[in-house]
């Protein structure tokens, strides 16, 4: 896997973790992870912290079978009533996810499989922020097999291992005729934010292209509320932007994302 660095590779690989070794996260790989936290909240308003070797905080999850030895998280912490920031939790934790993802760990985002309030007690929260969402992170159980697992089989996983809706789901608002004058830069997008996480696998998030400004647009389907719609919408737009090569979003419902 080792020539495989960039952030799209990660998305190529990457799928939930719900089983993991038992063994520690190294005091290296949590300083660099750390780090990444460190500047993406500071991009984003936000206040995400890395939580280590707290497994009562997933106690039932873990017991139930759901979960196996999760233990470790990110905090995904930020100021209170605010979609927007809600949107910024997704698109930065999502790419602290795709960090982890490219140092071999597993992750999974969580709204239920945890004890919100348990996690609560080891982090830091001021008076005018919220814990949003966790993210388990560790070594994917039987982690030294997966680390020697090459990338095209991992690619393969990830494309098999779970239903997706279509790319014309994913562009629900266009005819085929603009989807076929759509440049290459927005299908690789999509095709990237189809490879994304999302609460419940409901894939909320349609595109469109605008050929009149060669922008594209994300969209919250009011069809299909998943509860987490924003934070779902950041991670979408993310991995649109990587997927894409080049280029900036505006945040909110109908933002606009602008290729260089
Ligand atoms: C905001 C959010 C919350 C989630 N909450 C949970 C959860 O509580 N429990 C769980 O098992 N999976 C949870 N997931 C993981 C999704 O079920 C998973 O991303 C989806 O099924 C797609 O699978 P993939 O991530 O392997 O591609 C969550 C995902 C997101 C983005």
């Amino acid at each position: 896997m080792a020539e495989h660095t960039q952030l799209i590779d990660a998305i190529n690989i990457r799928t939930s973790v719900r089983a993991y070794d038992k063994d520690p996260i190294d005091e290296d790989t949590a300083r660099q992870l750390s780090m990444t936290l460190d500047a993406v909240n500071m991009l984003g308003g936000l206040n995400m912290q890395l939580i280590l070797n707290q497994p009562a905080v997933f106690t039932a999850a873990n017991e139930s079978g759901h979960l196996t030895n999760a233990a470790n998280l990110i905090a995904v912490v930020g100021p209170k009533d605010d979609p927007e920031a809600r949107e910024r939790a997704g698109f930065y934790g999502e790419r602290a996810v795709l960090t982890a993802t490219l140092r071999g760990l597993g992750t999974l985002w969580v709204g239920g499989s945890w004890d919100r309030a348990e996690a609560a007690k080891h982090c830091r929260i001021t008076k005018s922020e919220e814990l949003y969402l966790g993210i388990v992170i560790g070594h994917p159980e039987h982690h030294l097999t997966y680390t020697s697992t090459s990338y095209a089989e991992l690619v393969e996983r990830q494309r098999t291992h779970r239903p997706t809706k279509s790319y014309e789901q994913f562009t629900a608002g266009m005819t085929d005729e603009e989807r076929t004058a759509a440049p290459d830069w927005f299908r690789a997008g999509v095709e990237a934010a189809m490879k994304a996480p999302s609460g419940m696998n409901r894939q909320p998030i349609t595109f469109t292209y605008n050929t009149a400004d060669d922008t594209a647009a994300a969209h919250i389907d009011p069809a299909s509320d998943n509860g987490v719609p924003f934070n779902d919408l950041g991670i979408a737009k993310l991995h649109f932007q990587i997927g894409a090569g080049a280029g900036d979003w505006a945040w909110g419902d109908g933002g606009l994302f602008l290729h260089k």
